[in-house]
């Protein structure tokens, strides 16, 4: 299936000289649920602001559901939506009024009983009538995504959509997000939660100093995520892995004075009581060990930190 989104060669220069996106390709498939990952100062927005024709990019292209974005600007436009990082509501007006300018915007027809399904999907129908100041800061970012499905979007990207929100708003959220992918809407986040990625995306992007600098399947992550490191400090360094380990995944480093083996944590067996007494037994001593586990966020860190 053709991607719903294709980002190629974009990058962005601001005008006070600072490159905030170097050359990022990517491709969005239909239906998925991407995160964008990266720290703060990544590019995370600046990306998204560019797909969504706020912030012109300095190279590249954008297809959107088939529309150029630049060339193709209000057809593209309106396979988008947007629920920027700030909230940024209209204070005095009512939320249903609010919703229904949104989709007036788009110069679609007034369609009450869409607006309606919003509404209640958000858990906003309660709400309707009341001016947008008086809601809490949860409602009324309920409404920004009540606003930004006004117009039916294919694709819908959310800035930071959890960011300074309590542990509880924030599973609402998720759930929301996962029934709009049921219905069909593509879904692409950004988080600096690492969390967050783990928990919703079938897809993960990372994003460090304005390079892609890792496109995964979210599980392929978690597999990494598995797997454990028995770091031995051998008593002797080593030119190379003695033939007789090579049933183990072992790997030397540190001038052949470290022997490093990698192994499943979740498996029943380790293969590590084997593994140090055949050592042993081929006379192959060790001063101290230990062992390690990665995650998603050490992951992150070694990747994010090899661009400094
Ligand atoms: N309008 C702008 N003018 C100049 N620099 C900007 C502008 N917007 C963002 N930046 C800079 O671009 C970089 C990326 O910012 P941004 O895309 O907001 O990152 P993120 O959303 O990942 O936190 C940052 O260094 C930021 O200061
Ligand atoms: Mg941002």
């Amino acid at each position: 299936m053709s991607p719903i989104l294709s980002i190629s060669n974009v990058s962005k220069t601001y005008s006070s000289g600072l490159q905030a996106l170097k050359r990022v390709d990517l491709e969005i498939n239909r239906g998925e649920i991407f995160a964008l990952l990266g720290p703060n100062g990544a590019g995370k927005s600046t990306l998204i602001n560019i797909v969504c024709g706020i912030v012109t990019p300095s190279t590249g292209k954008i297809v959107a559901d088939g529309h150029d974005i630049q060339k193709d600007y209000r057809q593209a436009r309106f396979k988008i939506a947007l629920v920027p990082q700030e909230l940024a509501t209209d204070a005095f007006e009512t939320v249903t009024t609010s919703v229904r300018l949104s989709r007036g915007l788009f110069g679609r027809p007034v369609e009450p009983a869409l607006i309606e399904k919003v509404l209640r999907s958000l858990t906003l129908w309660e709400k309707r009538n009341d001016k947008i100041m008086t809601l809490s800061g949860g409602m009324k970012r309920r409404v920004m995504i009540a606003k930004a499905l006004a117009h039916e979007p294919k694709i819908l990207f959310l800035d930071e959509p959890t960011a300074g929100v309590d542990v509880e708003l924030r599973k609402d959220m998720w759930n929301l997000v996962r029934q709009l992918r049921d219905e069909g809407v593509t879904i692409i986040l950004t988080t600096h939660y690492i969390e967050e990625a783990e928990e919703m995306a079938d897809r993960v992007g990372v994003i460090s100093k304005g390079e892609l600098i890792l496109v995964e399947e979210k599980t392929a992550l978690m597999q990494k995520l598995g797997k454990k490191q028995l770091t031995l400090q051998l008593q002797e360094p080593l030119n190379a892995v003695p033939p007789e380990l090579a049933d183990w995944n072992l790997e030397l480093k540190g001038d052949g004075s470290v022997l490093e083996y990698t192994y499943d944590g979740k498996a029943e067996r380790t293969g590590i009581p084997s593994l140090l007494r055949r050592m042993t037994d081929i006379g192959v001593a060790f001063k101290d060990l230990n062992t390690h586990q990665s995650s998603l966020e050490d992951i992150f860190v070694s990747l994010v930190s090899e661009r400094k």
